[in-house]
């Protein structure tokens, strides 16, 4: 997965009615918009609206929005290759964050995906807000990627929920 060096803070305090209100349901194309907006501010070289379309596509994946009334709040991108799956992206509001809405959609993956199975990402090693939420939903650390960022030549953290295998 790819990740972003810094993660904001905000000043924004919804009601609390609106952060009880977050739902999660499947990405659709019509959300892709709202997504790439969420995108844009929330990681240094992010995705084009094509490699969205790409993943939403993929039957075998797990693809979810989070949604506060009409609108979206966070969405998480899962891809299932040969018996693993990759959480490839997952962003939220930055003026939604910290307020559980990542772990719940993590959460939610891990229901419609399967407990029993495998998860793995890549996470820049800077990104410790992430790499903190990972831990605690149970994903263990597995080595490093060596310059796996083009950007800036970071190192990418491997990171399993179940087993690495060899
Ligand atoms: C990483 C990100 C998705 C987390 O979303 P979030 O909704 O704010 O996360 P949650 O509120 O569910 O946090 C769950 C736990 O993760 C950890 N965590 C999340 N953000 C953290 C932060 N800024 N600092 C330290 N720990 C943090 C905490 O343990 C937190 O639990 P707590 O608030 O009870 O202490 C969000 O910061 C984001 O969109 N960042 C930019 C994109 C990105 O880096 N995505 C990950 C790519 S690998």
């Amino acid at each position: 997965m790819r990740s972003a060096g810094v993660s904001e803070t905000t000043e924004a305090e919804p009601a609390i009615a609106e952060v009880e209100a977050i739902g999660f349901r499947r990405l659709t194309y019509a959300d892709l918009p709202a997504v790439l907006s969420i995108e844009r501010r929330s990681f240094p070289a992010p995705w084009s609206l094509a490699m969205f379309v790409l993943e939403v596509s993929k039957p075998s994946g797990v693809c979810l929005a989070a949604v506060a009334g009409d609108e979206i709040v966070g969405y998480l991108v899962c891809s299932r290759y040969a018996d693993v799956y990759h959480l490839m992206n997952v962003a939220v509001d930055p003026d939604l964050r910290r307020r559980g809405v990542a772990a719940r959609m993590i959460e939610r993956m891990l229901d419609e995906g399967g407990r029993d199975e495998r998860y793995t990402l890549e996470v820049r090693v800077s990104n410790h807000p992430a790499i903190a939420m990972y831990e605690r939903l149970g994903f263990r650390r597995a080595g490093r990627r060596r310059r796996y960022y083009g950007d800036n030549g970071e190192d990418a953290m491997i990171m399993w929920l179940g087993d690495p295998g060899p």
